[in-house]
């Protein structure tokens, strides 16, 4: 497991461009498997996530080439498998994604259950709920689960919870099925217009995302299509918290404004200065913190990807705040690597009080999860002395080249790999 090592060295300052979106360029990797000719995306960013997806892709017979850097070419035209087995699944949740478009094209696929950060329970029963509503046998046996319809049909499907997974899945399914389908209370976040975006492109006919309510008329076959994957909303406000926490000013690139709303009315809110432009966004930090409260929502709400991050910022508030996790049940395990840094949080059932304004102390941390792990890299920017980020494997999994980027800006970090 490799290890971030970062030294206090003042405020960051400089520029910094914000790589494609994982959560979107995973789902959209898993609907390349529609397409009978090949697939073109770009911005796709070089994490293992996305390795470890295509690796799932090759397995399943995809021919994959790299045409240039941030550019994936797929061709999906000789699928030999629609199974994968633990060992591709256990590596992260968003492997479960092939399982929509493999059954939907094939007729059949046998996934074994995911796995991925452990933040919660994480199920699939409302991804297998919308398989068996488009018609198709679906069974869980011996830790795979097995689904089988030789031609989907179209139905009516209201997600009990507006699970992003689950509806990238049943859209993905209801794209080739027979009639339409109207996923209600569907997920609304940014990656499911995004994947939308693709589809339509693919020649499916999905309308309504990023509302409530997706309508989508299946067709007999898809394309291959070319697509540019959306800015990495997390990525973004990670840097955007990146510059405040360290007092300094950073000019953030590559940004949708929209899709950070509920971060940046937070960090107004704590007296962050930020200027947006149409696809930027300077972030400077104001003369003091204040603290805020925040509650975890699907989107538009605070995301759940964000909350550790601002809890290292919260840190540094002069005054009381109070985060509370909604989406994931077991999302601060990170507090207590914080609290081991000097920080002063107590946790109350699905709440963290967080007292500002302690001195945090570098010391040695482990990263218990992604976001956990950028949060304690955040946190070790302002700490006093040096801050040592151990099983940092879990930050390379969704942030491209941090520990580089922090570098141009002015930070003291350094990986070493074990
Ligand atoms: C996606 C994101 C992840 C983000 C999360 C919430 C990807 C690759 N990952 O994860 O970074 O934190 O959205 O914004 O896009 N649930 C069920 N049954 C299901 C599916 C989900 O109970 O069948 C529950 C989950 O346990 C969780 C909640 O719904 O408590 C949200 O999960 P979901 O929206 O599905 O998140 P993911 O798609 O896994």
């Amino acid at each position: 497991m490799s290890e971030i090592i970062i030294r206090p060295r003042g405020p960051l300052r400089g520029t910094v461009r914000v790589s494609g979106a994982k959560n979107a360029a995973l789902p959209i990797l898993a609907a390349s498997l529609l397409g009978t000719s090949n697939t073109l995306l770009h911005d796709i960013p070089p994490l293992s996530d996305v390795e470890n997806m295509l690796e799932i892709l090759r397995k399943l017979g995809c021919r994959i080439s790299l045409p240039a850097e941030g550019s994936v070419e797929i061709s999906a035209g000789h699928i030999t498998s629609q199974e994968a087995s633990f060992e591709d699944t256990a590596r992260l949740r968003a492997s479960f994604l092939v399982a929509g478009p493999l059954l939907a094209r094939f007729g059949k696929c046998r996934i074994a259950l995911p796995g991925g950060c452990k933040i919660g329970s994480r199920p699939v029963d409302l991804h297998l709920k919308g398989f068996a509503a488009l018609g198709a046998a679906v069974s869980v046996r011996h830790g795979y689960v097995e689904a089988e319809c030789p031609r989907l049909r179209g139905a009516g499907i209201y997600l009990d919870f507006p699970s992003v997974g689950a509806t990238e899945n049943i859209m993905m399914a209801a794209s080739l099925a027979d009639g339409q389908t109207v996923i209600e209370n569907a997920a609304v976040e940014p990656e499911i217009s995004d994947l939308a975006t693709f589809l339509g492109r693919m020649g499916a006919q999905v309308r309504g995302a990023g509302t409530d309510t997706i309508k989508i008329t299946g067709v007999p076959s898809l394309s291959g299509a070319e697509h540019t994957i959306i800015p990495d909303r997390i990525e973004a406000g990670t840097f955007m918290v990146a510059a405040a926490i360290t007092g300094g000013g950073v000019q953030v690139k590559n940004i949708v404004p929209e899709h950070l709303k509920p971060l940046t009315a937070k960090m107004r809110e704590m007296g962050v200065r930020i200027q947006e432009t149409a696809s930027a966004a300077l972030v400077e930090a104001g003369e003091e913190l204040f603290p805020t409260d925040i509650k975890t929502l699907p989107f538009p709400g605070f995301p759940t990807d964000m909350q550790s991050q601002l809890c290292a910022l919260m840190t540094r508030a002069a005054g009381t705040g109070i985060i509370t996790e909604t989406v994931f049940e077991n999302r601060f395990m990170y507090v207590e690597e914080l609290k081991r840094m000097g920080a002063d949080i107590t946790i109350e059932g699905r709440a963290a009080v967080v007292k500002g304004k302690r001195p945090l102390m570098g010391t040695a941390v482990s990263a218990t999860d992604l976001r956990a792990g950028a949060a304690l890299v955040l946190a070790g920017l302002c700490a006093e002395g040096e801050t040592r980020v151990q099983n940092a494997d879990h930050i390379f999994r969704g942030y491209a080249s941090l520990p580089e980027k922090l570098r141009r800006l002015g930070a003291d970090i350094e990986v070493q790999h074990g």
